[in-house]
């Protein structure tokens, strides 16, 4: 095997640099395939993996051998045929952030490991924040101000669902953490609710029978009118319920939970308001679309995904609070080698509040999108994918044979193909679609009936797209 020098390694990076942006630029014209699923034996042969793994000697001379079936078979984002999970298809300004994190590798669970990416995921939650209504003054200003919210990025929603359930535990339960979660405590959620909460709810040790399922619409929104009813259930059958976990949006179907309803019965009830905001919170950013979060300021906390709406490579999310308080008493834990004691202000080591310990480099990825683009350019996209799901929700229900349960809030769209029947059609129809590589799209289903599922996430995607589409299911049954 050659000695690795560094001059190889320039070389190497410069070519996989460039493979990258001819990867890119071929997907973006819709030159490649979206997809191209082998079965995963298959796939590990073709690169070859445990080849390299073995004996090594991957290298500017021949790393296409591994990076040529590596990117063949993966995900093409970039291609507006991917229509297909909340995933964003990255700016370059995150990828950017990613390559540097890759060489600097400041992790930082404390500010003195990673000091400029501390300060950046600062300030970046103090304008997530401050879209909220929960932060006054310059984000960049960091003397205390009790009256701010706070806020700690997290690798995904999920992690950020979970810190919200353990805040709004310490704050019904302050001796919860060495006592154990006291029994009887309940949450209200739609059932429609991200599983990543439900999950949250049984990890913080108040079991899954905690859940109160909120009513909802035939179309999975949360009914508030009906909110009372379910608390008075709760407590007829021994429950206290001290929590209420709010979608905006729901990810099966980009509608939104009425939050300033919510909020007004939270309020009258001296309940903790959470928000999950992962996909849909990217709407505060449009002067149009920030109706839909109408009541958010209202609300305790709220998780909101970068890696979704904001462009941002995965991962980087934020769970985010109206009082910083709330953040002081979510984890309490002895790390002599970390961690001193006895801070009392929100300080800029993020280990003491987050689930994480070694934590990436999250706000540079969104900061470098922000800075690229500004706060109006990331606005524009989020309000451009949203209208454009509305013109696509038009085209297709124009159509004869197709139906939409409803007109999109966000930008995720379902709709079915009426040439064929039954749940399993749809879900046949899209394996069809997926094989033949043009598109990818997922599904759901709605009060039991099962549609083709459009997340519009990619800024390429055009009428054009969407007419391609339909014309392709049609093929599929002639
Ligand atoms: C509403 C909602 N909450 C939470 C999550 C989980 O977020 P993550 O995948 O970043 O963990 C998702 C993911 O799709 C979501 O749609």
């Amino acid at each position: 095997m050659a000695p690795i020098t560094n001059k190889s390694t320039d070389i190497l990076s410069a070519k996989v640099l460039a493979a990258l942006g001819e990867y890119k630029a071929e997907s973006s014209a819709a030159k490649s395939h979206v997809v191209r699923q082998k079965k995963p034996q298959e796939l590990a042969r073709a690169m070859q993996v445990a080849n390299w793994i073995r004996n090594g000697g991957l290298g500017a001379d021949n790393y296409e051998e591994f990076l040529a079936p590596y990117l063949e078979h993966s995900q093409h984002l970039h291609h507006p045929g991917f229509i297909g999970h909340q995933v964003a298809v990255p700016h370059e300004g995150a990828a950017i952030a990613d390559m540097i994190h890759g060489v600097i590798n400041n992790p930082m669970a404390v500010y003195e490991m990673g000091p400029s990416a501390s300060v950046i995921e600062r300030v970046v939650v103090n304008w997530m924040l401050e879209k909220c209504g929960w932060y006054t003054g310059d984000i960049d200003n960091f003397e205390a101000n009790a009256n701010n919210g706070a806020g700690v990025l997290t690798h995904g929603g999920s992690l950020a669902n979970l810190t919200a359930v353990l805040a709004a535990r310490a704050h019904i339960a302050p001796d919860a953490w060495a006592d154990g979660t006291p029994e009887g405590l309940a949450i209200i959620a739609p059932a429609a609710t991200h599983y990543s909460l439900a999950r949250a709810v049984s990890i913080a040790g108040f079991g899954q029978n905690a859940l109160r399922p909120a009513p909802v619409t035939d179309l999975d929104v949360l009914r508030p009118e009906m909110l009372e009813e379910v608390f008075e259930q709760a407590s007829n059958d021994g429950q206290k319920v001290f929590m209420v976990s709010a979608n905006a949006c729901t990810t099966a179907t980009g509608l939104y939970d009425p939050i300033d309803e919510v909020a007004e019965f939270c309020e009258k009830h001296n309940l903790w308001l959470h928000v999950d905001g992962a996909h849909g919170a990217s709407a505060l950013l449009s002067d149009k679309e920030r109706r839909l979060m109408k009541g958010i300021s209202r609300a305790d906390s709220l998780t909101w995904d970068a890696h979704k709406m904001l462009r941002t490579s995965a991962l980087c999310a934020a769970i985010l609070f109206k009082d910083q308080k709330s953040m002081a008493g979510i984890f309490h834990q002895d790390a002599s080698y970390i961690f001193y004691g006895g801070e009392d202000q929100i300080g800029f080591d993020v280990g003491p509040y987050a689930v994480e310990c070694t934590k990436s480099a999250l706000g540079a990825k969104l900061f470098w999108v922000l800075a690229m683009e500004g706060e109006q350019g990331l606005g524009a996209f989020v309000e451009k994918q949203y209208a454009d799901t509305r013109k696509f929700y038009e085209l297709i229900n124009a159509q004869d044979d197709f139906t939409c349960p409803y007109k999109p809030e966000a930008n995720i769209l379902c709709f079915k193909y009426d040439g064929v029947d039954g749940n399993a059609a749809q879900l046949t129809l899209r394996e069809k679609i997926l094989e033949r590589g043009k598109f990818y799209i997922t599904t759901a289903e709605i009060n039991s009936v099962r549609y083709l599922r459009l997340s519009v996430m990619n800024p390429l995607t055009t009428v054009e797209t969407i007419e391609e589409l339909l014309t392709e299911i049609r093929l599929l049954y002639p």
